[in-house]
Order: C-alpha cells, then sequence, then structure tokens
C-alpha cells in the first residue's frame, strides 16, 4: 500500500496571518486585528483602551491574560498590526493559487475570517461581499483542480462578539457560530468538500481566540464547552447540507517521551496527554467528557453550565477525521530543573537525540510516526496532517533563497510519513504544510521566521513589495506533489535554480 491516489498533498494558512483586507469589502474587526507584531526578543501585544481612556498593552500569552475590567480592543495610529495587510493573499489570491498550481499542490488549507462574513458577528444576515470574496478563490483553486480545505476559525473572533457578549464564555456565541457556519457550508456546499470547525482546539486560550477577559478554570472550560458545542451543532448541520462533506476536528498535537524507566515518567507522560491533548480528542471524536476530565474537575472545584441536551450534541456531532498540527516532540520528566526549550505553543523540555530549529523547536521527523500510530490506535478514525513545517531565517541572495535545510526537514517527515502508511497501515488523508507561502509567524507576528516554498518581500514591520519569490524547495516539493510521494530524493534534479 502506497499513498492513495486521491490523498491530498498541499499547503496551509490562516485568514490573520495570510490574508490582509483587513477593513475592505465590508470586514469586520477581529480581535487578532489588535495584536502586534513582535520578534524572539518581544512578544506580541494586544492593544486596550481602559474605561479612563487610557491605551493599555497585554502581553499575548497562551495561559490567558489578565485584563482590566471594561477594557476594550482598539486601533492605535503609531503601532504596526500585521494581520492588517498580512502578505495581501486579499489582492494576490489570483497569482498565489497559480504558483500553488504550478507545484503540483492537490489541496489548499485556508481560513476564512468569520468577522468577513458577519462584521459584527450577530447579525442575522451575511456580508455579501466578503461571501463573494470566498467563492472567487475556491473557483480559483477549482480551475486547476485544488481542493480547498477550510478552517471555519483559526483563532479569531469578531470584536464585537468579544466586546458585547464576553465571547465564547457567553453561550449565545454558539448559536451566532452556527449561524455563520452554516451560512458558510450552504454556500459552498458545492466547492468544498473538506471542513475543519476549529484551529487546534486544545489551546485556545488567549484572549484573541476567546473573547472573554475572564481568566480562571471555570471560564476556560466554559469556553471550551461552547467551542465544542459549536462544533458538534456544526458537524450535524453540515451533514444535512451536504452528505459528502468530510467534517474534521484540528488539533495543536504534543507528545512526550517519558525520559527514563521510572514509572512516574510514564505517569507523567499520561497526565501531560490528557491535560494538553487528549480530552479534546476524546470529546469531539468519542462524544462525551472522558471520566479523568469529570475527575479533574471535581477536584479543582470546578463548575460550568451544561444544559441537558448537550450530551446528545456532542455524541452525535463528531467528527469525520482527526486533523493536527505537528511541530515538535517533548520529553516527560519528574525531574525539577530539566533543560526547556522552545515548541509550538507551549516550551518543551530539551531531548538529547534531537537537534533545535533557529527557534529551539526541535525536529523530529520519527516523531511523526510516532504520532500517527499513537492516534490511529486510540481513536481508529482517518488522519489528516494539516500543519508541518518548519520556521527558519531565509537569505535572499542573487534573487535566489537555497534552504536546503528546508528540503531536508521536509524528506525527513516525508519518510516517515511513507512508513507509517505503507509499514503501519495509518490512514491518511493528507499532509497539508505550513506556510506555502511565506506569512506572518502566529506566535512572535514575525516576518522573519518563515515557513514557505514561496519567499514574499516583506519585513517585520510590513516594509516591502510583498513579490513572490520561488525558493529552491519549491522544486522539491513540486517532485514529491507531483509523483503523489513515491520520488522523495533528493538528487537536485529538481533544483529550478539550476
Ligand atoms: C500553529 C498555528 O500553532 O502553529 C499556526 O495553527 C502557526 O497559526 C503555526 O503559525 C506555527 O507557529 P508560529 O508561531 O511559528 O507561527
Amino acid at each position: 500500500m502506497s499513498f492513495s491516489k486521491d490523498f491530498l498533498w498541499g499547503g496551509a494558512t490562516s485568514a490573520h496571518q495570510f490574508e490582509g483586507g483587513y477593513n475592505l469589502g465590508n470586514r469586520g474587526l477581529a480581535n487578532t486585528d489588535y495584536l502586534t507584531s513582535g520578534n524572539r526578543q518581544n512578544p506580541r501585544r494586544i492593544t486596550l483602551k481602559l474605561s479612563n481612556g487610557e491605551r493599555f498593552d497585554a502581553k499575548k500569552s497562551f495561559h490567558g491574560i489578565s485584563i482590566p475590567e471594561g477594557a476594550k480592543g482598539c486601533i492605535y495610529d503609531d503601532t504596526y498590526y500585521p494581520s492588517h495587510n498580512a502578505v495581501d493573499f486579499y489582492h494576490h489570491y489570483k497569482e498565489d493559487i497559480k504558483l500553488m498550481a504550478g507545484m503540483g499542490l492537490k489541496c489548499f488549507r485556508l481560513a476564512i475570517s468569520w468577522s468577513r462574513i458577519f462584521p459584527k458577528g450577530d447579525e442575522k444576515e451575511p456580508n455579501e461581499e466578503g461571501l463573494k470574496f470566498y467563492e472567487d478563490v475556491f473557483k480559483e483553486c477549482k480551475k486547476y483542480g485544488i481542493e480547498p480545505l477550510v478552517t471555519m476559525c483559526h483563532f479569531d473572533i469578531p470584536a464585537y462578539i468579544s466586546q458585547t457578549y464576553d465571547g465564547w464564555l457567553n453561550r449565545k456565541t454558539v448559536d451566532f457560530f452556527v449561524n455563520y457556519s452554516e451560512t458558510i457550508m450552504t454556500r459552498y456546499k458545492d466547492l468544498v468538500k473538506y471542513w475543519l470547525t476549529f484551529n487546534e482546539v486544545n489551546i485556545l486560550h488567549d484572549y484573541e481566540c476567546t473573547g472573554t477577559t475572564k481568566n480562571s478554570l471555570d471560564a476556560r472550560f466554559q469556553v471550551n464547552h461552547h467551542i465544542f458545542l459549536a462544533s458538534a451543532k456544526t458537524v450535524i448541520i453540515g451533514h444535512k447540507i451536504n452528505p459528502n462533506f468530510k467534517i474534521g476536528m484540528m488539533e495543536a498535537n504534543f507528545y512526550w517521551y517519558p525520559e527514563t524507566c521510572n514509572p512516574l515518567d510514564s505517569l507523567r507522560r499520561i497526565e501531560l496527554s490528557r491535560e494538553w491533548r487528549d480530552y479534546a480528542i476524546d470529546i469531539q471524536v468519542r462524544g462525551a467528557y472522558p471520566n479523568y476530565l469529570l475527575k479533574y474537575f471535581e477536584r479543582k472545584n470546578i463548575n460550568i453550565h451544561i444544559q441537558p441536551e448537550d450530551d446528545d450534541i456532542l455524541k452525535e456531532g463528531t467528527v469525520d477525521y482527526l486533523g493536527f498540527s505537528y511541530y515538535n516532540t517533548s520529553v516527560a520528566t519528574t525531574r525539577v530543573n530539566a533543560d526547556e526549550t522552545g515548541g509550538n505553543v507551549i516550551s518543551a523540555i530539551r531531548n538529547p537525540y534531537l537537534k533545535d530549529s533557529d527557534w529551539g523547536w526541535q525536529v523530529d521527523p520519527i516523531g511523526l510516526r510516532v504520532i500517527l500510530n499513537d492516534l490511529y490506535d486510540k481513536y481508529q478514525i482517518p488522519l489528516f496532517v494539516v500543519e508541518n513545517g518548519i520556521g527558519a531565517v531565509d537569505k535572499l541572495e542573487d534573487g535566489k533563497i537555497i534552504d536546503d535545510y528546508r528540503i531536508e526537514y521536509f524528506h525527513d517527515h516525508f519518510v516517515q510519513l511513507k512508513k507509517a502508511v505503507e509499514e503501519d497501515g495509518v490512514p491518511i488523508m493528507g499532509y497539508t504544510s505550513w506556510g506555502i507561502i511565506d506569512l506572518v509567524s502566529n506566535g512572535g507576528g514575525e516576518m522573519d521566521k518563515r515557513y514557505g516554498f514561496i519567499y514574499v518581500d516583506m519585513d517585520n514591520e510590513g516594509r516591502g513589495t510583498k513579490e513572490r519569490i520561488i525558493k529552491k524547495s519549491y522544486g522539491y516539493m513540486k517532485q514529491v506533489f507531483e509523483s503523489n510521494g513515491e520520488d522523495l530524493n533528493i538528487r537536485g534534479e529538481y533544483d529550478i535554480y539550476g
């Protein structure tokens, strides 16, 4: 068995990191529009106005932030906000999709910006200009035989919902989201088959994602519950709109190797996995809260509002496939002061067997095979690698970007992906690398951390022509995509620079 003939090879993006056009076509503001740029030394900030009119910048934090009562997101003229223009897919979409088609891409993962369709979020009627924009994008994809994979919510929420309803803490937001998801699924029922409800649903704690300023365990799990409910309702409705839809969940995949054979390290591994990953998959794939989470609620005295009908909704609205992002693994240890390193969303414990990327995220191709097996053994539904890639500093010299490190990274991961399919028999629907075209980093808000096979002439402050320049890795990916993963060789024949 090799990759199936309809294996979805491609690349992935999100609206706030890629699209731009933040105030065009009647789009409303999203909380992500208040996020400043940053870099390795300086974290991104959310700019707010306090009720007394003073400016307040809150550090972006995955662990939630404390925002003073009455503060509201505010855009300041002296500040650069990367999402506003991002790399301007809004105006470049025809050129970008043509470049993607040129590399043999079969699937393009993109996110719809909720506030482009419902500018405030609570309207009954959608914004036609927003709907038309994505319709044009999907038609352009179809022209080249590219299958869109649509994320309905990639870390964003209309600012109005955040400020008026306290975001996902309010159960009304479930209805607003379902109105949005039903609208887009109805409109694009013949153009889009593959959907993801929420990006990295297991880590939605940041203010820009949740829309609430409350920061407590009760609030965290109430927000989670509403999001799980909205996702399940969307799955139920989506299958009625078009029974051929494949609607998946998307989780940030974390995986820990026990540091030693000390049983406590293994126990720690289980605890970490449940805390950061498994609970979300259990709810969305199995359709119920797992016992360990209910016990955790009891221990921590966590009280959330669950309506009697919610259990049935979660049970009925289980997903068709499990999508996940994969960047790095970590180590489970009971040792204090273990050496920390970077990682996607949460920092990791350094593994001496692995090498670091420029950002300290440890590169672990075999980890991809381990995770694919682990997830399939546990959940027995089709898997989809919807993000994977390496953020690196690329150098543009004489009009070329020789990114051999990126080619090596993908080669090594593809070898493991292939083994998971051919030797382990794991059903995998597709693989979309993160950022086909360079885009703004989510964590740092910078451009220096590049993921694409196509370079964008733009710096950390948004300066540059936004010209697209093909990197050496573009040729390698073309070879892999066009051979349906048969030809993974790094021979150099793909080298478009000659
Ligand atoms: C994932 C997100 O967590 O990781 C993307 O879904 C993000 O939005 C990607 O860009 C890589 O993270 P970063 O911080 O390097 O952009």
